[in-house]
């Protein structure tokens, strides 16, 4: 969707700021995934609810064929009501409570991606007084860099995540011996915004040496969940609406070796939704500051904490205004000084009342709101919708 496209006659009638998603775009880029996924057997592709969890958008992810990565119980909860079916979820996260393993337990759901040794105890003991076997997989650290933020890197030894590699042989031990689970994958993630895809082919080697050893102990498993991570152009969202998939997906179809019978399963959530969102934004005031001129809009760190959290850019756009290009700062209402979305920026001349989009905001800003400051939540609406 490019500026001149959004519906902004429709959009004066909303109470900012809102989402608005472009649900033609969201729906070529699902078909994008399965299409270029499809090439290659054995591939299934989750989407990781985390980004985005309004109702509308799991809803046409789930029509599209897809199955659903969560990491807690309202997750799982929101993945049932959207119709996700449980044979397609899977459950991941460092703490899981007990009530979130018996919701998981409850609906058989299709994996529990585990995290340490005391929590395969926990799910083991919650399923025997079920009578249940859960299927699990094995979250393992593998030591992998990505060169992305460090905030959102999660493959290195130094991170929380995931069981060493070194502890591999012995977990897979202790869990075989357990009545109540049963092993049935390996699970991996190294990071998010990833655009390097030499990042995924050294998981891939990482992965393969792994898989040679377990074979030595006569070990394979059933499939392989490389997590997701594939980034977007953040620059460029008009340019680059729908991230590079095939390079993605035939990295992995090149570079892992899967055993015969093997699945490789992914979870993909920024390169899902991110371009497809825009947070749709109000001008309240235009500031002449001593050295530089700000563009106050209503829409605050609250609706989208990427820029204050990562120092994420986002692409920002005027989109009720043609006046010639001057540079702003645009900042938001909240009291605090890393309530910016952007420094030094040229926009077409903003007044009071102009309706500013910030692009790219698909994944991790909605589902990322707060009420800080008691303000209100963000709405989101879809193109089908409005
Ligand atoms: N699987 C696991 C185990 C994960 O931890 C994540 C993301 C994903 C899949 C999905 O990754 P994606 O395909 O979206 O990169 N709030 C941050 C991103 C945090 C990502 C956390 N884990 C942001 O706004 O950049």
């Amino acid at each position: 969707m490019t500026k001149g496209q959004f519906p902004t006659d429709k959009f004066q009638q909303l109470q900012t700021p809102f989402y608005y998603y472009d649900t033609e775009l969201l729906r070529k880029t699902l078909q994008t995934i399965q299409e270029e996924a499809g090439k290659h057997e054995g591939f299934v592709v989750h989407y990781a609810v985390k980004a985005n969890a309004n109702p509308l958008l799991l809803r046409i992810i789930r029509q599209a064929g897809f199955g659903a990565d969560c990491v807690s119980g309202g997750e799982i909860e929101a993945s049932l009501k959207a119709g996700f079916p449980a044979s397609k979820i899977v459950y991941a996260g460092v703490g899981k409570s007990d009530w979130e393993i018996n919701l998981g337990l409850d609906n058989d759901i299709f994996c529990f991606n585990v995290e340490s040794i005391p929590e395969l105890e926990v799910i083991n003991e919650l399923a025997t007084k079920k009578d249940k076997v859960a299927r699990v997989a094995f979250r393992l650290n593998p030591n992998v860099g990505a060169h992305t933020h460090a905030n959102i890197t999660t493959g290195l030894a130094e991170n929380k995540f995931g069981i060493a590699m070194r502890d591999m042989m012995s977990v897979i031990e202790e869990a075989t011996g357990m009545d109540h689970v049963k092993v049935v994958g390996l699970h991996f993630h190294i990071g998010s915004q990833i655009l390097d895809m030499s990042d995924f082919e050294a998981l891939c080697n990482r992965i393969n040496e792994l898989q040679n050893e377990l074979e030595r102990h006569r070990i394979i498993v059933e499939h392989i969940n490389v997590g997701g991570g594939l980034g977007v152009d953040y620059q460029h969202p008009n340019r680059i609406p729908i991230p590079d998939f095939k390079a993605y997906f035939d990295t992995y179809a090149k570079k892992l070796k899967l055993r015969p019978g093997q699945t490789l399963h992914f979870e993909l959530g920024r390169a899902v939704v991110a371009q497809c969102g825009s947070l749709i934004t109000r001008t309240l005031y235009i500031k002449k500051g001593a050295l530089k001129q700000f563009c106050i809009v209503d829409a605050g760190f609250t609706d989208l904490i990427r820029p204050a959290l990562y120092q994420a850019y986002h692409k920002i756009e005027n989109i009720t205004s043609e006046e010639p290009v001057q540079v702003y700062d645009v900042v938001g209402p909240i009291c605090e000084s890393t309530d910016v979305f952007a420094k030094q920026i040229d926009l077409n001349g903003c007044r009071r009342g102009d309706l500013l989009a910030i692009r790219s905001a698909g994944a991790y800003g909605e589902i990322m709101a707060s009420q800080y400051n008691c303000r209100r939540l963000p709405q989101g609406f879809t193109s089908d919708d409005i």
